[in-house]
């Protein structure tokens, strides 16, 4: 039996889950920590310059793709050409590596926000272990345990899914993002009444222009550019899927600026979250999984009694942000699994596509979970981890060279008109024309080189930008 592909019931339902897909683990534990160390408020600013002159370009241009011919990522491209098919197959390609590592993430979020939830109802109402190092590198080496966090993210990422885009997707993230800004706000609040956490602040924010000394900036910018690339969930076949449900009366122009605002804004309000808390209490800043589930649990066990609670919202709220992450990129492999049946003029069975991929999902994912961070039994490909592996491939290599080509043909093989004619239906306007013109021919390409060169220095420690 075969259902249509669904649609967003309103703009602000796109909205919601663009914004959803965009606020992942990328804005809660990279950004912030990449802004301290790489410069503070000049990171920002830079950051600032490559979200206007790269990433909403790219953006817009995956708006228009998706909504342009109404088809997830593969057959889009087949449909403008099918010499640019393989653009598609780069785009799930990397999606399939990027959810390889981030259920198994989630599943890590999820074992904690439930012990900190056991905790507030244990009668000391204090987390149970002192040496929080430990007990997460315990929990990473477990085995089963580990694993069956990951198959629960798996399942529940599968059941949103399998509600359809309005019915699922749009109606979870319509609830889960505003509650997700609740819980953010009410963190920073207790974060930011800390005795001593202007140091966080300042960690966070002070500019160092020195960055900017010789060619350090090129290394900054390099930085900012992957950070910004991955936070905007973009060369990922999601925004691509998500433009392909969306009613042509919509501006794209808007959409874009606005979920490149709302994810900026999201990872500054992160840092306010989180490193506040973490200089109050004295500890040192960390980035990634040690930041987030050892330097902030410790953070949590000095809070005494309400500490757990405070444990229990982070964590929560980090879990949240993960699955509307996680369900943009099962949605865009489902489906470009669904339009391959109606091309073939078969039937399909939207469950049963979104299954597959779950279950593909859940053996890479095993993987990445027993290898554990890189401390279990399984032998290494290229001599890093598994979680670092499937990084490189789709974050580091296939996301920024799709993205690459396809700003480059926009801007010099479709031409502008590409992105105009899909943008300027309906009573819209594409406004500033000269200004997207010149970010698809020049800084665009330009951009995405450089970023695509900065992931591949950074995974391999080659030092070109260093
Ligand atoms: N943007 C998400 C984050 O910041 C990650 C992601 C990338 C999600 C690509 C979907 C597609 O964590």
């Amino acid at each position: 039996m075969s259902e249509s592909k669904g649609q967003f019931n309103s703009n602000i339902g796109f909205i919601m889950a663009s914004v959803g897909s965009a606020v992942g683990l990328g804005n809660l534990w990279g950004f912030p920590y990449k802004m301290g160390t790489n410069g503070g408020f000049a990171f920002l600013l830079l950051y600032l310059i490559l979200a206007v002159f790269v990433g909403a370009s790219v953006m817009l241009a995956e708006f228009v793709i998706g909504r342009g011919t109404g088809k997830g990522p593969v057959e889009a491209f087949r449909e403008i050409g099918q010499q640019y098919t393989f653009l598609g197959y780069f785009a799930v390609a990397a999606s399939i590596c990027v959810l390889s590592f981030y259920c198994c993430l989630g599943g890590y979020t999820i074992k904690y926000w439930t012990a900190n939830l056991i905790a507030i109802f244990t009668h000391s109402g204090i987390f149970a272990v002192s040496d929080t190092a430990t007990y997460f590198m315990d929990f990473v080496g477990s085995g089963l345990p580990a694993v069956v966090c990951t198959a629960v993210f798996i399942i529940i990422n599968l059941v949103i899914v399998l509600g359809g885009v309005s019915g699922g997707i749009e109606k979870f993230t319509t609830i889960a993002m505003p509650a997700l800004f609740v819980m953010l706000v009410i963190v920073i609040i207790k974060g930011l009444t800390l005795d001593g956490s202007s140091g966080g602040l300042l960690f966070m924010y002070k500019p160092h222009w020195e960055v900017f000394a010789g060619t350090g900036w090129v290394g900054v910018l390099a930085s900012a550019g992957g950070q910004m690339f991955f936070s905007l969930s973009l060369g990922m076949a999601v925004m691509i899927t998500y433009g392909s449900y969306l009613s042509k009366k919509e501006s794209l122009v808007s959409n874009t600026v606005i979920v490149t605002i709302c994810d900026t804004l999201v990872a500054l309000m992160a840092g306010l979250a989180v490193f506040p808390a973490v200089f109050a209490m004295g500890f040192e800043p960390a980035s990634g999984p040690g930041l987030l589930f050892i330097t902030l649990q410790s953070v949590f066990n000095t809070m005494g009694a309400i500490g757990p609670i405070f444990g229990f919202l982070l964590y929560f709220l980090v879990f949240i942000a993960a699955i509307t992450s996680s369900i943009s990129l099962l949605e865009g492999q489902t489906s470009t699994l669904i339009d391959a049946k109606i091309r073939k003029g078969q039937p399909y069975n939207r469950t049963a596509l979104a299954a597959i991929m779950s279950l593909v999902t859940l053996v890479t994912n095993t993987i990445t979970t027993i290898d554990g961070l890189g401390t279990g039994p399984l032998p290494q490909p290229l001599g890093m981890c598994w979680l670092d592996f499937f990084d490189l491939l789709g974050e580091g290599i296939l996301m920024p060279l799709g993205s690459l080509i396809v700003v480059a043909l926009v801007g010099w093989v479709w031409k502008i008109d590409f992105i105009d004619k899909e943008v300027s239906i309906e009573g819209n306007q594409l406004h500033a024309k000269g200004f997207w013109n010149f970010c698809f021919k020049i800084t665009a390409p330009l951009g995405m080189a450089m970023i695509l060169l900065g992931q591949i220095d950074g995974f391999f420690g080659l030092g070109i930008f260093s």
